[in-house]
């Protein structure tokens, strides 16, 4: 990269909004759990969108590419420079529009956090509807371009089911800005809908427009001790009875004990009792509590509520960090039908080499499975294909809720097919014939 690259950006968004100094790079060059490592020349912070546009401008007449990152807890290094581009980070993007109650929407920037989010739309009774452990440092635009699903999506959905519009800067520096909100609009395809899930390699995303739901204050959780993952999914049928159903987490026995035992609090049940957890929670405008404990007088388990309540979902959302604590896993974000969970995880077993820790948990009502193993070796390659195929063999997906990234583009085709694949690279080269956004992610690098 020349000298004059980085003062041009400079030009654009200001002597201290672009770091080149190591020392201040080094967290925007390595992922929260220190899986990904790349170096970029600079770290570029733009304040609006047309200062992305011209940023953009700037490293297109270059040659140069851009990595956008937003809060970097990503997982599959979607994120994380590669190969000289410039990392273009979203995190001045903080702006946050009034509450809209009459049509229960908000427009949110880029790099507004998913718990910052939550607040606003608390502070006006409401709630936003897209919710995991990572929410503190977890922004918007990530969210977006990962469509991440979370604790939730029984309820509510993925993002794709919140965001109703976006603010995005194209590769050649144009704006479209389709921020109405509107709930019913059929005039062409939805171009936000195509944006969502797109990891950076299409636009750059700079703000959002979103559904917000009923925020419903009281809530009651159980955790289910079952035989076996067999009998965790029979209970789904039932579980969906409640009106009030806001999560159906799974918790393998290993991924409940270790998320304990990293934090220091006693597991609400003890982990070898049982084949598998389910961790269900309520949520209503009355406590749900009781609707939840009738149906559940058949299993072996214990119900929560307030702080103990929350306790539960502490360590539900500390699974990923305490994992993180033993090393660096092998991680897989599969899902499947939720009737071939059994068999998936059978045959992750079975690919194990010996002295391997597998640890699984995810969310039991969309089949996704959080696949871990830790001292998988020289096999990780191995057990990583095994799982993966035996995730498309069963009818699901090699991503559920983490996105492809740079970790599985090899098998984003196997996964779609030429003929979906080939309109999706279609996509990628109409909208950015340069490669310039995100080389690397989603579709291997030409
Ligand atoms: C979770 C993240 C890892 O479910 O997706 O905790
Ligand atoms: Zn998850």
């Amino acid at each position: 990269m020349t000298g004059s690259l980085v003062d041009d950006l400079r030009a654009v968004v200001g002597q201290q909004h672009v770091l080149t100094d190591a020392d201040l790079r080094a967290t925007y060059e390595t992922d929260w759990l220190r899986q990904w490592h790349g170096t970029t020349p600079c770290v570029v912070r733009p304040g609006s969108a047309a200062e992305v546009a011209d940023v953009l401008r700037t490293c297109a007449a270059a040659g140069v590419a851009v990595v956008p990152q937003g809060g970097n807890t990503g997982l599959v290094g979607g994120s994380v420079p590669r190969a000289g581009a410039v990392l273009l980070s979203m995190q001045r993007f903080t702006s946050l529009g009034e509450v809209d109650p009459l049509a229960m929407q908000v427009t949110a920037g880029a790099g507004v956090t998913i718990e910052a989010l939550q607040q606003h739309a608390r502070a006006a009774g409401l709630d936003f509807a897209v919710d995991w452990g990572a929410r503190a440092t977890a922004t918007v635009g990530g969210a977006v371009n990962t469509n991440a699903g979370g604790s939730r999506v029984v309820r509510f959905g993925t993002m794709r089911a919140q965001v109703l519009g976006l603010q995005a800067v194209l590769a050649d520096g144009s704006v479209i800005t389709q921020l109405d909100g509107l709930p019913k609009e059929t005039a062409g395809s939805h171009l936000p809908s195509l944006l969502v899930g797109s990891e950076g390699t299409l636009a750059v995303v700079t703000a959002a427009r979103m559904r917000l739901v009923p925020w419903y204050r009281e809530t009651a959780a159980a955790v289910i001790a079952c035989d076996s993952l067999v009998h965790a999914v029979g209970l789904l049928p039932m579980l969906r009875q409640l009106p009030s159903l806001d999560a159906v987490e799974l918790l393998m026995p290993h991924a409940l004990a270790v998320a304990c035992r990293h934090l220091g609090v006693t597991p609400p049940l003890d982990p070898s009792s049982a084949g598998a957890f389910v961790l269900v929670d309520c949520a209503a405008h009355s406590d749900p509590s009781d609707e939840l404990a009738q149906l559940l007088q058949q299993e072996r388990g214990v119900i929560a509520t307030d702080a103990r309540r929350d306790l539960l979902f502490h360590i539900r959302d500390h699974v990923t960090i305490a994992i993180g604590a033993l090393g660096v896993p092998l991680k897989l974000d599969v899902a499947v039908p939720v009737q071939h969970l059994d068999r998936l995880v059978r045959r992750t077993t079975a690919a194990l080499p010996s002295g391997a820790q597998l640890v699984v948990f995810g969310h039991l009502a969309e089949g996704n499975l959080h696949v871990n193993v830790l001292g998988a070796g020289d096999a990780a390659a191995e057990v990583r294909d095994t799982v993966l195929a035996a995730a498309v063999e069963l009818g699901g997906t090699v991503s559920a809720e983490h996105g492809i990234g740079v970790a599985k583009t090899d098998w984003l085709q196997r996964m779609k097919g030429p003929a979906a694949f080939g309109a999706l690279l279609a996509i990628k080269r109409a909208l950015d014939p340069q490669g310039l956004l995100n080389p690397g992610v989603l579709f291997p690098v030409e």
